[in-house]
């Protein structure tokens, strides 16, 4: 063996993911179609991450992103550590030192923190690629299987699908906006709450500028000639049980209460339903919408699994 060979499928420059704002339209288009053979053709991956730990610092619950990363790594022959923030060291250091500890023994990783802030000293410091597993501000793994779940439902033609997110505009939102300037994806968002310190007004801009994004509050126009309609929670995870957040609660369900996804809301509109989950039923959507025909909510949610799996593909090996 060549011990000075570099194996090309290496990929020396390093990459993160804090959002897709950050990539080429390029680069995501291909990071989509990457997750779609990853999908199609699971066995020619088995043993593409052997050797290599992804480690995993959660801050905030999770089901889908832990579990996603953690069966991505094992179907793909690697590993994946599991930290929770409160029980390391983290809660004692510098995000910055023990980053650089963490790239020394990791091949990536992978961070829900709080704050979007938080994340970059983390990308700032590390050595070896990090992907945001969620923020303040955005949620690219999430959007990437949004897509790839819109993209599959159509065969593969993703450019000119109409998707209207009804909710607060958050992190998803943020995401959603940035992946469809590259994809070509037609958004309506019906976001009656808003706050002005955390929409990415830049990608929020290059998405009007397009002509891909139309805003409004009449949500029943806007599913009428949507593919695809969307919601998600209206209050932040962390908050959603917390009695401290009960008032700020209650006045949002005041306001968001007439946009919920219902049988009403939804009697114009063939569009397929999607929820990024945790699912609040009697929230944001009624119980029964979840799991009707019109419902491809449990499909978006395995799909996390193959957009992980493109994801570090790519930027541990430049697939
Ligand atoms: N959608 C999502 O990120 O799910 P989890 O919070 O369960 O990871």
């Amino acid at each position: 063996m060549d011990l000075w060979h570099c194996d090309e499928k290496v990929n020396h420059t390093l990459k993160h993911l804090v959002d897709w704002k950050f990539w080429s339209d390029e680069d995501v288009r291909h990071a989509l179609e990457l997750s779609r053979t990853v999908k199609h053709k699971r066995w020619e991956f088995q043993g593409h991450m052997q050797g290599n730990t992804l480690v995993m610092l959660f801050q905030k619950t999770s089901t889908r992103t832990r579990v996603s990363f953690e069966a991505g790594m094992a179907e793909l022959g690697g590993h994946a550590i599991n930290l929770d923030w409160r029980a390391t060291n983290f809660t004692l250091s510098k995000i910055r030192f023990e980053t650089r500890y963490l790239c020394r023994n990791a091949a990536m990783l992978m961070a829900r923190l709080k704050d979007n802030k938080d994340l970059l000293e983390m990308e700032q410091a590390a050595s070896v690629p990090v992907i945001n597993g969620c923020c303040n501000l955005y949620h690219p793994c999430q959007a990437l299987a949004d897509m790839l779940t819109i993209a599959e439902d159509r065969g593969g033609a993703i450019k000119g699908a109409r998707l209207t997110y009804i909710g607060v505009y958050n992190n998803i939102v943020n995401s959603l906006v940035s992946i469809s300037a590259a994809l070509g994806v037609h958004l309506t968002l019906v976001c009656p709450i808003r706050d002005d310190h955390t929409i990415d007004k830049e990608s929020r801009q290059k998405l009007l500028d397009v002509g891909q994004l139309v805003e409004t509050l009449d949500a029943k126009s806007a599913v009428v000639d949507a593919d695809y309609v969307y919601t998600d929670t209206w209050l932040d995870m962390e908050y959603f049980n917390d009695p401290s957040y009960e008032q700020e609660k209650r006045k949002r369900c005041d306001i968001m209460l007439p946009y919920q996804i219902n049988a009403e809301l939804m009697e114009s509109s063939q569009a397929k339903i999607m929820h990024d989950m945790p699912i609040h039923p009697g929230y944001e959507i009624t119980e029964d919408m979840v799991e009707c025909s019109q419902s491809i909510i449990y499909d978006q949610a395995e799909n996390r699994l193959d957009a992980q799996k493109a994801i570090m593909l790519h930027l541990l090996h430049g697939l």
